[in-house]
């Protein structure tokens, strides 16, 4: 596949089929995103590949979780947002109400959805060693951009899902993730649902002319 094509083609997936993928595919998968560029070449990741039982028994504990503690996706905001942020949030959520199941809140699709990686068959969880500083997470960032685009090309959907990592210890313990791991993302993975209303949804983005300041 073109990688321009496939860039401007992929959006995050919300539903996907039953169908399990197969593990030759995930293999194939990571080897392709794994090939991100990283500090130093550290490749300072570990991907905890979550399938069958194992991925149905995490998502229970995490929606559980997730009621008991009433944790909500947001925005990860030390203050309130300037507008102009608050006005981007407001255009995903005006691409995925129109899309919703009836009688759901969107709020409540986005948590539960989230900590079931909304039904994918697999859920991958992206630690980091704790013995870097934040500075590491840019590798992270830059491997769930090479992960998804990369399964992209290989007709699977994804969502990234970073509410989970308010359930760090819940994973780990979980998983038997070691503790000195720290859980920095999930991603969903599985084949779309081309039929599901809510994989119509496509997120817009801003002109480049909001994000660009040039020096000359
Ligand atoms: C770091 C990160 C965390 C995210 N966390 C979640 C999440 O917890 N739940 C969710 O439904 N989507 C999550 N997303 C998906 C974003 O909402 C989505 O990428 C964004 O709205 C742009 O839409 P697109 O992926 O369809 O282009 C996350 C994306 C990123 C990059």
């Amino acid at each position: 596949m073109d990688l321009l094509k496939g860039i401007e083609e992929r959006r995050s997936t919300r539903a996907f089929l039953e169908r399990p993928v197969e593990r030759e595919k995930i293999e194939t998968l990571i080897n392709y995103a794994t090939q991100a560029p990283s500090a130093i070449n550290l490749q300072p990741w570990e991907l905890i590949v979550v399938s069958g039982e194992e991925k149905r028994r995490l998502s229970r504990i995490l929606v559980k979780r997730m009621k008991e503690r009433n944790i909500s996706c947001g925005p990860g905001a030390k203050s309130p947002l300037p507008e102009y942020f608050v006005e981007r949030q407001r255009g995903l959520l005006d691409t995925i109400l129109p899309n919703l199941p009836e009688q759901t809140p969107f709020q409540d699709f986005i948590n539960e959805g989230s900590c079931n990686f909304y039904g994918a068959p697999t859920a991958i969880i992206i630690t980091l060693d704790q013995v870097f500083s934040s500075a590491r997470l840019t590798d992270i960032g830059v491997l769930v951009g090479y992960f998804v685009l990369a399964a992209h090309a290989l007709e699977l959907g994804t969502c990234p899902i970073g509410l989970i990592t308010a359930f760090d210890d819940d994973i780990k313990e979980a998983l038997s993730i070691r503790d000195e791991k720290q859980v920095v993302i999930g991603v969903a993975v599985g084949y779309r649902d081309p039929h599901s209303p809510i994989n119509r949804s496509r997120s817009e983005r801003v002109p480049i002319g909001d994000v660009v300041k040039w020096r000359e």
